[in-house]
């Protein structure tokens, strides 16, 4: 038997953009934004490679796609090209040697800019110091930095000597690094003694110093050096050999530092994401692909122009960040404001106000900020001057129509299109998305696929559906900027993504394609959790619980939240000997923040005698979903075991 999905948003509005936006986009029409789709489909290598040659090169690619052992896909083969210098190095003979790179702000207000001939210079000394390390191309190197401008430097300074970094969110845990460390054999961390975040500072190094202390073998093979940037006043501890101060590497080196020639397919990065099962997929991206489509997509969907003051809030340690934050748009040589801080800190309007005070034009957001300002009022945003802003993005999560209306009228004045942007850890870039000079765009819909992207909506059976039915997504073509891999695992890769439709990419969403042929992404159809537009893996939260001495087992499912869109609530049976408490929920909490970081902490633990189970043994989640959200059970239980144990849940 096959199945849909069913949907049950119904939303008719659409906004064109202004004849203003319209006529001075870089792409105006229905009819050329589908020229170019159809021909970037019809003919990938014509396309990508004309697109490729945009980007500097230190040897010219000699293939465009090689799909011949797929899902190996070897973009731009025989190309040489370095990350660093196409965010860098071309500028400073392209005029824009003087244009501000990063505009940086911290939270307590302290201000820094970076033009890009200062970028560079920045850059290089900083790659120096990992080279006086003894850090080389291929080394990987673990990154867990607060939002200072030192960490997209570190990320560039990877780039530049060719080795592979893996930054981890300063919002994980010890126990989440550790195991990050060990999966990609990190050999360097490069962190901070502190970042601020809600007027406090949070202890990063001290952090590291944890996720170290037990980590195996940390002498000969594991982790040699650990280096340390001063954003704080706070007090460190010292591992002697181990541990050094940036600044005093700094002081030794030159600001002379040749990019490294990398192959188009060397990795780049590796980003670890949550998947449904098993631990966090450590996912690999290598340079040319990677640069190309994070070029072009920063082009096309922001519609940049040469002033624009653009503003992606993600933090650099999501792959928005990575790709929107750096890679991107410093390839096309944008000014880019970094903000450390919390958007509520010193008080709820710091993100208007930071965007009156820098004239910011291109603001890309998350739906779980933006249903955040709406309830801390709009009084906030009244107080500060939006009117430089002109265009609005959104990305990670579904965003409700009423949110994005709100956003719209808010903070776009009514003017500015906003872009709601469709993509993954995995696909590098933005793949659905409205064209702004183009769509005339509906709440809550990403739109059209971007250029080279060849979704398809398919029933379990992998026949596409008819009319406008919810289905699974999934990609019929490979494209420049997708995954090569999880870290070490390649037949987990095959698995994942490249098995459940034949020949075809599957990113773990439903969707559904309305009349006018507009997607609507409809969430994850697997055990992933998106909180606050943060990946969470079901299984991994329900790990950590376990792993406390006073659970026997436990089953996490989301509940619909109005500001986070969904929240973790945790069922848990006890074992024997403990007891139902307030404060041993309050420990479990800690316990979840400890293992896997605060993100991951659930907002509601409740106790169960019993979890509902099919007769082979399968946690019911589905059941679950229903009595966490408050809902009447839907569907089948006639494969439950024990029908009472859903009625002991509702009633407790
Ligand atoms: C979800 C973030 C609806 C989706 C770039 C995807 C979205 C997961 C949207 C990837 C959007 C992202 N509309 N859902 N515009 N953008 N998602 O890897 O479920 O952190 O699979 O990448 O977020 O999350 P990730």
């Amino acid at each position: 038997m096959s199945t849909n999905i069913d949907h049950v948003l119904h939303e008719d509005r659409s906004f064109p953009p202004s004849e203003a936006f319209r006529s001075a986009a870089r792409i105006s029409s229905e009819e050329e934004y589908d020229a170019i789709w159809r021909r970037s489909i019809d003919d990938p290598d014509g396309f990508w490679g004309e697109v490729a040659r945009q980007i500097p090169w230190i040897k010219p690619f000699d293939q465009v796609l090689d799909w011949s052992d797929a899902p190996r896909a070897k973009w731009f083969g025989g190309g040489q090209l370095n990350a660093s210098a196409v965010c860098l190095d071309q500028h400073l003979i392209s005029g824009r040697k003087d244009k501000t790179a990063i505009l940086w702000e911290g939270e307590p207000g302290d201000q820094v800019s970076y033009t890009y001939a200062e970028l560079h210079d920045a850059v290089c000394r900083f790659a120096n110091v990992l080279k006086a390390r003894g850090i080389k191309k291929g080394d990987r190197v673990a990154i867990y930095m607060p939002m200072i401008p030192e960490l997209a430097m570190a990320t560039l300074a990877c780039a530049r000597i060719g080795a592979i970094h893996s930054v981890i969110f300063g919002g994980f845990s010890a126990s989440s690094i550790r195991d990050r460390i060990e999966d990609g054999s990190c050999t360097a961390v490069i962190t901070s003694d502190g970042g601020w975040r809600r007027g406090k500072v949070l202890p990063l190094k001290d952090v590291v110093d944890e996720a170290l202390a037990d980590l195996p073998g940390s002498d000969e093979a594991g982790v040699h050096t650990v280096l340390v940037v001063k954003r704080t006043e706070n007090d460190v501890a010292w591992h002697e050999g181990r541990d050094c101060w940036y600044h005093d590497e700094l002081a030794k080196v030159s600001g002379e530092c040749p990019p490294e020639p990398m192959e188009s397919e060397d990795t780049l990065f590796l980003l670890y994401t949550s998947g449904s099962t098993g631990k966090p997929k450590g996912i690999q991206h290598t340079t040319g692909g990677y640069m190309v489509g994070t070029y072009l997509t920063t082009q096309f969907v922001f519609d940049l122009r040469e002033d624009d003051i653009y503003w992606c809030t993600a933090d650099v340690g999501w792959i928005t960040g990575h790709s929107y934050i750096v890679y991107g748009p410093l390839a096309n040589g944008a000014t880019v404001v970094m903000y450390e801080g919390a958007p509520n800190q010193p008080h709820p309007g710091r993100f208007w106000e930071l965007i009156a005070k820098h004239k910011v034009t291109i603001l890309y957001t998350a739906p779980t900020a933006i249903r955040a300002f709406m309830r801390w009022g709009d009084e906030h945003v009244d107080k500060h001057d939006l009117s430089s802003l002109r265009l609005l993005g959104t990305v990670g999560e579904p965003i409700n129509p009423e949110a994005w209306i709100w956003y719209r009228q808010k903070i776009g004045g009514g003017r500015c299109p906003i872009v709601d942007t469709w993509w993954q850890t995995e696909t590098g870039g933005i793949m659905m998305t409205p064209l702004p000079g183009v769509s005339a765009t509906k709440p809550g819909s990403c739109m059209k696929p971007f250029f080279g992207v060849d979704p398809v909506i398919l029933d379990s059976d992998g026949v596409e559906v008819e009319g406008d039915a919810g289905g699974y997504l999934a990609l019929r073509k490979p494209w420049p900027s997708m995954l090569r891999g999880i870290w070490g695992d390649y037949e987990r890769f095959v698995e994942t993504y490249w098995s459940k439709f034949k020949g075809m990419y599957f990113p773990g969403d439903g969707a559904r394609l309305d009349k006018d042929g507009c997607t609507w992404i409809m969430g994850r159809v697997d055990d992933v959790l998106n909180v606050s537009g943060h990946r969470l893996s079901t299984m991994e939260i329900e790990s950590a619980l376990v792993s406390h001495g006073a659970v026997c087992e436990a089953a996490v499912v989301p509940r619909p939240d109005e500001i986070t869109g969904q929240a973790i609530v945790a069922f848990v049976s006890l074992a024997g000997d403990a007891s139902k408490s307030d404060e041993l929920v309050a420990e479990l909490g800690a316990h979840v923040s400890k293992e896997i970081g605060k993100l991951a902490r659930p907002a509601d633990i409740r106790f169960a005698d019993a979890l509902p189970k099919t007769r082979s043994g399968k946690i019911m989640r589905r059941l679950l979903k229903d009595v966490a959200a408050g809902r009447e059970i839907a569907g089948d239980t006639t494969t439950l075991e024990d029908m009472s144990v859903i009625e002991s849940l509702r009633d407790g």
